[in-house]
């Protein structure tokens, strides 16, 4: 398990989070490889998955076959998932120094499952603390997207054209969706310090700048990232 608060970590922890379709995953990439273009070390990740058992509960989750899922039962999936890539993969990393950018995190289960999902938010929050370890990200990069514009471009870049299904949470009524960008919103509110919300509706470039907008910041914070172990 790891220490409580992410205790002896020397990295930094980054994640994207967003409706379905904001563009997270292109996000993560452009800012891994130009990161790396600086000579850091990065590690990209996802929610749910990022470790053998994780992509396991990933395929569980979001099979359509499984509509009669319940709330309970997504919130301890998804936590499960998470709390296997804290130990396994976030925490050591930090540890050594790397930067991980993780495409979603906790932020994510109080969002669908709370917000959207309709279950308690302090449920949901002592559940990943615990699973956690109560490690947060240093910065939360929220990529805003009206939800049905979102969907709209799942769609476009999905196969099947307009017989596109998406995955069992892509397939939540409208609704469901509108709810999950609000409550993105309104976590962002409730903490400043640690999210940035950028509006993705623009094409991926003008998006990824303001992104790095705000990585040069943390990183001229950071400049210990810099220098390699000998
Ligand atoms: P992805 O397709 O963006 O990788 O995310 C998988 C889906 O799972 C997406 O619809 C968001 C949803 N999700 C939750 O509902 N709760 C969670 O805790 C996480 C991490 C994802």
């Amino acid at each position: 398990m790891p220490e409580a608060n992410g205790k002896g970590k020397r990295g930094l922890f980054l994640s994207m989070e967003g409706p379905d379709g904001a563009g997270k995953t292109t996000q993560a990439s452009l800012l891994k490889e130009r990161l790396e273009n600086l000579g850091l070390e990065v590690v990209l990740t996802r929610e749910p998955g990022g470790t053998l058992i994780g992509e396991e509960i990933r395929k569980i989750l979001l099979n359509p076959d499984f509509q009669e899922m319940t709330v309970a039962c997504e919130i301890l999936l998804y936590s499960a998932a998470r709390a296997q890539l804290v130990s396994q993969c976030i925490y050591p990393s930090l540890r050594q120094g790397f930067i991980i950018i993780s495409d979603r995190y906790l932020d994510s289960n109080i969002v669908y499952q709370g917000f959207a999902g309709g279950e308690k938010l302090e449920i949901i929050n002592k559940i990943n603390m615990w699973a956690t370890a109560q490690l947060l990200p240093d910065v939360t990069f929220l990529l805003d997207i009206d939800a049905e514009y979102g969907l709209l471009r799942l769609q476009r870049k999905g196969t099947g054209g307009a017989n596109w299904r998406g995955d069992r949470m892509e397939q939540k009524e409208l609704e469901f969706h509108h709810k999950v960008r609000q409550g993105f919103l309104q976590l962002a509110s409730l903490d400043p310090g640690r999210f940035f919300v950028i509006p993705a509706g623009d094409e991926p470039e003008v998006v990824h700048e303001k992104i790095w907008g705000k990585m040069q910041e943390l990183l001229g914070k950071n400049p210990l990232l810099f220098l390699r172990e000998p």
